[in-house]
């Protein structure tokens, strides 16, 4: 149905009509492969090469035929697209798929991995989340059993005048007092101080620049400020931090460190002892930081979080929403870097392009079961989304993995393209980064530009914006700036790319840097 201009407008308003300001407001009617098209004024069909690819969730491109048949069929066949509470064994099927990628890929997941179906990445996120909070709670349960049970023997102790109070720093312990009397003041002492604590939510760990979502606890994983600081009374906090300086990373896990008071019974004495308390609920990673300009993570920060982890007992959970299903080259991103998580999110192209789809994996020796009845939601694990996600997966896993490495030579092809542009343009091109099919071209800071538009618009973090206006209106291709000032303008097409697509992409870039190097900036305008 159309719309008129004099209709009254509900949705998009405001969005609209910034994307309509920078160039980007365009209403797209066909997608196919890498390409996008609208019709113009004469209702002629225009193609637009498009590089955002639903935000990389696309590997097969728009409109997959495979996929769109398989879709059909599945739908002809009258399958229940919805039976909940009831035995679906299509979601332990994509689960012994995925099993057998995660364990080929990073070697040492021996128990095999538990899967938890959503509907999007901040979906599975979140699970994580609630998963790890599990965790977190059966250890601090332990621990507050024992501290229960060591003052059950010193009360036990004290009363049959085996052990004494000794000098403490939390109850005075000086002469002439009942060491009964003693011990319950030091025992009402520890549990104020330790209820305080065990009530307290966890802390986070994310690495700085990192997205991971924008609900109500992912946005809290999300570094930017802008989509975070509103809502962080919403949820629990997270420490970001730096994903190149591994070496500062335990310090500031120690910072973060919380301890418990026991009593502890020893030579006839009572004592104060510290435990550690699991303050910490999980370290969230991308393996490629979409967000960051798509900068991979390097094998030793990779190798650092892992130690970090492993020293505090606390998940490592590898988000390979944006990075995983085949993008980079291999099914995880976080294979190239040798990083083994103990949860795992995977999203976007699960859903084969047409329906929405996210699974979150959790190492079977730390999943805990009642996870399965505690978490639900009426239409994760949905019969069709779940039929596309096995049919994308035998895509991907097919002759051999041939998706995977079309993914890895297209993406080097596009990236070299990439750094041939910057070796020309240096002044206006800073750095070129990523992944297989997931990279970056970040411009030169242009906020002391001597071009007042380009100033200005840099100024504004909107250069990245009006750089994809002009590519779209000028050269027909589609792209979205990326990384935390918007300088950058990312690249994560289908494995269908071909070299006609970037040499076109080369042409458009070679312009941009042009216009950025003789700083015209009136040109990018609409
Ligand atoms: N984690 C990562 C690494 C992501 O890239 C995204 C989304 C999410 C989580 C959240 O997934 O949107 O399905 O809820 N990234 C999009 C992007 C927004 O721009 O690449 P979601």
């Amino acid at each position: 149905m159309s719309s008129a201009a004099s209709d009254p407008v509900f949705a998009d308003r405001r969005l609209n009509d910034w994307l309509s300001s920078v160039g980007l407001g365009i209403e797209y009617s066909r997608a196919e492969a890498n390409t996008l098209y609208f019709r113009d004024e004469s209702d002629q069909e225009v193609a637009v090469l498009d590089h955002v690819c639903g935000f990389g969730s696309l590997i097969f491109g728009h409109n997959n035929p495979d996929i769109t048949e398989h879709a059909k069929s599945v739908l002809d066949q009258q399958i229940p697209v919805h039976a909940q509470l009831s035995r679906q064994s299509h979601a332990n099927k994509i689960a012994t798929v995925l099993n057998a990628i995660v364990r080929r890929e990073v070697p040492g997941g021996d128990s095999g991995y538990a899967a938890i179906f959503a509907n999007s990445g901040a979906e599975a996120v979140e699970i994580c989340v609630k998963h790890a909070e599990l965790e977190r709670r059966a250890r601090i349960v332990k621990l507050t059993d024992d501290i229960a049970r060591h003052i059950e023997e010193a009360r036990e102790a004290v009363g049959a005048g085996r052990a004494t109070v000794v000098e403490n720093p939390y109850v005075p312990v000086g002469p002439g007092r009942d060491d009964r009397e003693k011990l319950e003041e030091l025992i009402a002492e520890i549990g104020r101080r330790n209820a305080e604590l065990v009530a307290r939510g966890p802390v986070h760990l994310a690495l700085e620049n990192a997205f991971h979502g924008k609900l109500v606890a992912s946005v809290q994983l999300t570094q930017n400020p802008h989509w975070r600081l509103p809502f962080t009374a919403l949820s629990s906090s997270t420490r970001f931090l730096h994903p190149d300086r591994p070496e500062e990373m335990k310090a500031a896990v120690e910072e973060l460190r919380e301890n418990l008071l026991d009593i502890v019974v020893d030579d006839g004495a009572v004592n104060v002892v510290e435990r550690e308390f699991p303050a910490i609920g999980a370290f969230f990673v991308e393996p490629v930081q979409g967000a960051n300009g798509m900068r991979p993570l390097s094998e030793v920060s990779a190798r650092e979080i892992r130690a970090v982890c492993d020293a505090i007992g606390c998940p490592l959970i590898v988000d390979e929403i944006h990075s995983g299903m085949g993008r980079t080259g291999a099914f995880l991103a976080s294979s190239h870097m040798g990083l083994r998580g103990d949860y795992y999110t995977l999203a976007k192209s699960i859903g084969g392009g047409i329906v929405k789809n996210a699974v979150a994996l959790f190492r079977q020796d730390r999943f805990r079961p009642e996870f399965e009845v505690m978490h639900s939601s009426t239409f994760a694990k949905d019969g069709l989304s779940a039929s596309i996600a096995l049919k994308v997966l035998e895509m991907l896993e097919a002759d051999d993995g041939r998706a995977y490495r079309v993914a890895a030579e297209r993406g080097s092809r596009l990236k070299e393209m990439l750094g041939s542009v910057r070796s020309d343009f240096p002044e206006v091109v800073d750095t070129v980064a990523g992944l297989g099919l997931m990279v970056a071209l970040e411009f030169t800071d242009q906020t002391r530009a001597s071009c007042e538009v380009l100033r200005e618009k840099a100024g504004a973090g909107m250069l990245g914006y009006v750089v994809a206006g002009y590519i779209l209106r000028e050269h027909r291709i589609r792209v979205l700036p990326v990384g935390p000032v918007g300088n950058s303008v990312r690249f994560e097409p289908s494995i269908h790319l071909t070299d006609a697509d970037i040499a076109r992409t080369e042409s458009a870039l070679r312009d941009v840097c042009t216009i950025l190097r003789d700083q015209d900036g009136h040109r990018l305008l609409p």
